[in-house]
């Protein structure tokens, strides 16, 4: 497999000579843009400066989420790898960046509403030393409001959209669905870990199920989500290292950060039948001694913790090397304390 070389040198590579000076300001922007939690009237990343401030502060960790994201989409699809990808919202190539990672050899088409993100992202991939990243097709392309369905852009066999759904009207975010699921077989959709993101996600999810698409990942079925409640909604975290630009553009010591993620998975009929799960692990499990708690969604749509003793053996130490976000098979229902 050809890997792409390291995400922060090539954002580095990238932003050379687009004034590193400029990135605090452009980043101060962009906070304010997504903690007001409204729908931009505006491109977010419009400008160079706000470009640069996405790719220095933002892009590491929508892409360590798109690639657990990911990673997961493909344990639901044994022997499946997509030939062809379509990224809707691309950005400066997060999206693109975490699914050519770890794939033989991938043709990818970024869609971008934004020039100056589209000019810095060809950038950022231009020196990821990998083939299918520096051959990436990039096109200008704007999903716009109102009514009218938009027209579909191209067709894959994967459309993924990340960190974008948030930025768009409801209505928006319909189309953009629907765009994706008559665009591929396979739709990946990922958006920040938050109340506001589950519940993005979860409209997803009841229209891709409407469609008659069949759930992949990370729900181990497909009835209603018993996360759905009030103070409690799915998501997930990814762990990525800092590095010395992302520590200073974020004014922080830390070395790494845990980016939380909300995403969804489904394939179309026509892509065969998802391997779901018997449970997927919904939170950090907890190690105590001699026993590993586990916070399971499970096959039967329930949700509840599952304690695994160190008397079970060779399932208490799988339950020990079980993270937040892994598949838990076959033994979900069993008490094993
Ligand atoms: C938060 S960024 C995510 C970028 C990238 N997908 C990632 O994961 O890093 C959201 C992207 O969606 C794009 N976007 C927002 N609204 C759009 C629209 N109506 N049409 C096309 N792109 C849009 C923005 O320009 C921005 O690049």
């Amino acid at each position: 497999m050809e890997e792409p070389g390291s995400l922060a040198a090539a954002v580095e590579a990238g932003l050379r000579g687009t004034g590193m000076a400029s990135l605090p300001a452009g980043v101060q922007r962009l906070m304010e843009a997504y903690r007001s939690g409204e729908v931009p009237a505006a491109p977010v990343l419009a400008s160079a400066r706000e470009a640069a401030a996405y790719a220095a502060y933002r892009m590491p960790a929508t892409a360590a989420a798109t690639s657990a994201a990911f990673a997961q989409l493909r344990l639901a699809l044994p022997g499946w790898a997509p030939a062809d990808v379509l990224d809707f919202g691309a950005g400066t190539g997060g999206a693109s960046w975490a699914v050519a990672g770890s794939l033989d050899a991938v043709r990818l088409t970024l869609l971008e509403q934004s020039a100056e993100a589209v000019r810095l992202g060809q950038a950022i991939l231009a020196a990821s030393g990998s083939r299918s990243l520096t051959g990436a097709q990039w096109r200008l392309w704007r999903l716009a409001g109102g009514d009218a369905p938009a027209p579909l852009p191209a067709r894959a066999d994967l459309a993924i959209a990340a960190y974008v759904l948030g930025e768009l009207t409801a209505g928006q975010q319909e189309h953009l669905v629907g765009l994706a699921l008559r665009a591929a077989p396979v739709v990946l959709l990922v958006e920040p870990g938050t109340p506001a993101g589950h519940r993005r996600i979860l409209a997803a999810r009841t229209q891709l199920l409407a469609a008659g698409f069949a759930i992949a990942a990370p729900c181990p079925h497909q009835l209603e989500c018993p996360l759905a409640v009030p103070g409690d909604w799915c998501h997930f975290a990814a762990r990525l290292q800092r590095s010395a630009l992302h520590r200073q553009v974020k004014g922080v010591e830390l070395s790494y950060e845990d980016e939380k993620f909300s995403y969804i998975a489904a394939v179309s009929p026509s892509a065969g039948g998802p391997d779901r799960p018997a449970g997927r692990v919904v939170r950090r499990p907890m190690q105590r001694k001699n026993l590993v708690l586990l916070d399971l969604c499970r096959a039967d749509g329930s949700s509840s913790s599952q304690p695994v003793g160190k008397s079970k053996g060779e399932i208490y130490r799988r339950a020990r090397k079980t993270s937040w976000g892994d598949r838990w098979d076959g033994h979900a229902s069993t008490e094993f304390t």
